[in-house]
């Protein structure tokens, strides 16, 4: 058996990229501290079994200067090497590096866009607001910018198998790099709780695809298992190296503000290594004096599916309350989160909330970014419920600036969508009566007879 991923590169050199050099990195425990040059299968500490993250220690000293940094990552975006046009890899000074060019495993990831959001800045009276759309990637989601890094590690440690358990966006993601990097993908995904075309992004990536009877937490729980006795390499959100790749959305993000901090972040909150990726890439970025101050983060998850809610505010942080996970934002559908941990110090590093928000009220933030001409999937649009939330209690004031992640595009979930706007979403469900507030957002499809006075009578009814 291969062991995970190692820092050890003896003598080898990179193959053509200096700027690959530089960096040698450390696994670190979060539980006990120690810190080891390779890592198990399973990425826990052998000693306290809990979860490992990348450090460099040589890394500020070897580090450019944060004023080098910006002129070289801002240069790059001229480059047409293929490094420099992965918005992952060109700021690749802050990641881990691989032995040699030649094993990374790219597909273009990160260069996603910050939109302006006018119509939600006049709902919401917050003038400096953005959606950064991570639904813009490869395949639809963040998850390719944290892929790109952790399939080049597989593809370098030689593994012939790569495996995820997933709500569908990271098994999307996996797979397209796992094809791209010559490697095949095992998936594992909860049966009938995952979106149709994330399942078929999967199919045609050619992973081997296994539906099991169980929720996420137990596709994950059963993965971890097989990687303790097979030579299965696993790119779930528990590897380090997939939140080294991102972080990059907070590089990119504070490029794209001319490394101005906003005052908010807001994230969902599932597995929660987005959220424990962002906050590391904030510390990291000024503790290198990238930034001079730190954005709140905060993370929102869906009311029937909120351990790390419950964990802040029944027991302090101190351990995780799991719970039975429902929501139909199937995304965030999870109850015993990996990286709780990580998240609970992001926000207590960055003085961040932790919020819930109701199905209708995600329904109708995600009817609303879509009216902007954006769109997200439904995990995303808790971020905008959220918003409205936090500023309902005053933690996010009109006159601050707020960054809102959208993690995966409108076309991830589009059953949803649809049951939206056909009025059959909340049919049967708790929040009925209280859907009925959003039907002025639906816009279901109307079955016309082709001729032109039934459509033109249906222009003059819409215009009333
Ligand atoms: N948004 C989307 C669209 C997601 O797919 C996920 C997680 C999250 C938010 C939550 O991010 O887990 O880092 O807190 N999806 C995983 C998956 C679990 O399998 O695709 P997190």
């Amino acid at each position: 058996m291969r062991p995970a991923a190692t820092s050890d590169r003896g003598s080898d050199k990179p193959d053509s990229d200096p700027s690959l050099a530089q960096a040698s990195f450390h696994f670190r425990c979060i539980g006990c501290g120690s810190t080891t040059h390779s890592a198990e299968q399973d990425f826990r500490c052998v000693q306290c079994q809990n979860l490992l993250e990348i450090t460099d220690p040589s890394w500020k000293s070897s580090c450019l200067s944060a004023a080098a940094l910006k002129s070289v990552w801002r240069e790059r975006r001229g480059s047409s090497a293929s490094l420099d046009l992965s918005g992952v890899w060109r700021f690749r000074e802050l990641l881990p590096a691989p032995q040699s060019v030649q094993n990374i495993v790219t597909l273009r990831e990160g260069n996603t866009p910050l939109y302006e959001l006018p119509q939600l800045s006049r709902v919401t009276g917050v003038l400096r607001l953005y959606a950064k759309h991570q639904g813009m990637n490869p395949t639809g989601s963040f998850k390719d910018a944290g892929m790109t890094v952790a399939a080049t590690f597989a593809r370098q440690a030689g593994y012939r198998w790569v495996a995820c358990a997933s709500t569908g966006n990271t098994s999307a993601s996996m797979a397209a790099y796992a094809a791209r990097g010559g490697m095949r993908s095992l998936v594992l995904v909860p049966e009938g709780k995952i979106s149709w075309s994330k399942l078929s992004q999967a199919l045609d990536y050619g992973a081997l695809t296994c539906q099991l009877r169980t929720d996420f937490d137990g596709c994950l729980h059963l993965l971890q298992e097989l990687v303790r006795s097979a030579p299965v390499y696993q790119l779930n959100s528990i590897n380090p190296f997939r939140l080294e790749g991102q972080k990059t959305l907070a590089l990119e993000l504070l490029e794209q503000l001319d490394w101005q901090p906003p005052d908010h972040i807001i994230v969902p909150g599932g597995n929660l290594g987005n959220s424990s990726a962002i906050g590391k890439a904030l510390m990291e970025m000024l503790d290198v004096g990238l930034i001079s101050s730190l954005p709140k983060l905060s993370v929102i998850q869906a009311g029937g599916a909120n351990p790390l809610v419950r964990t802040v505010r029944e027991a302090g942080g101190k351990h995780l309350v799991s719970v039975q996970p429902e929501t139909r934002a199937t995304a965030i559908r999870i109850g015993n989160p990996a990286s709780w941990e990580k998240a609970v110090k992001v926000l207590e590093t960055t003085g961040g909330m932790c919020e819930q928000v109701s199905e209708v009220e995600i329904a109708q933030a995600k009817a609303e970014i879509g009216a902007e001409g954006i769109g997200c999937e439904p995990a995303s649009a808790v971020t905008l419920a959220g918003l409205k939330k936090l500023l309902r209690q005053g933690f996010v004031k009109s006159e601050e600036s707020v960054v809102l992640v959208l993690t995966g595009n409108l076309l991830k979930d589009p059953d949803y969508t649809m049951e939206f706007h056909r009025g059959d979403l909340f049919k049967g469900t708790p929040g009925e009566e209280a859907s009925a507030a959003l039907n002025e957002l639906r816009r279901p499809p109307i079955v016309l007879d082709a001729t032109l006075d039934a459509v033109i009578r249906t222009l003059e009814q819409a215009e009333m």
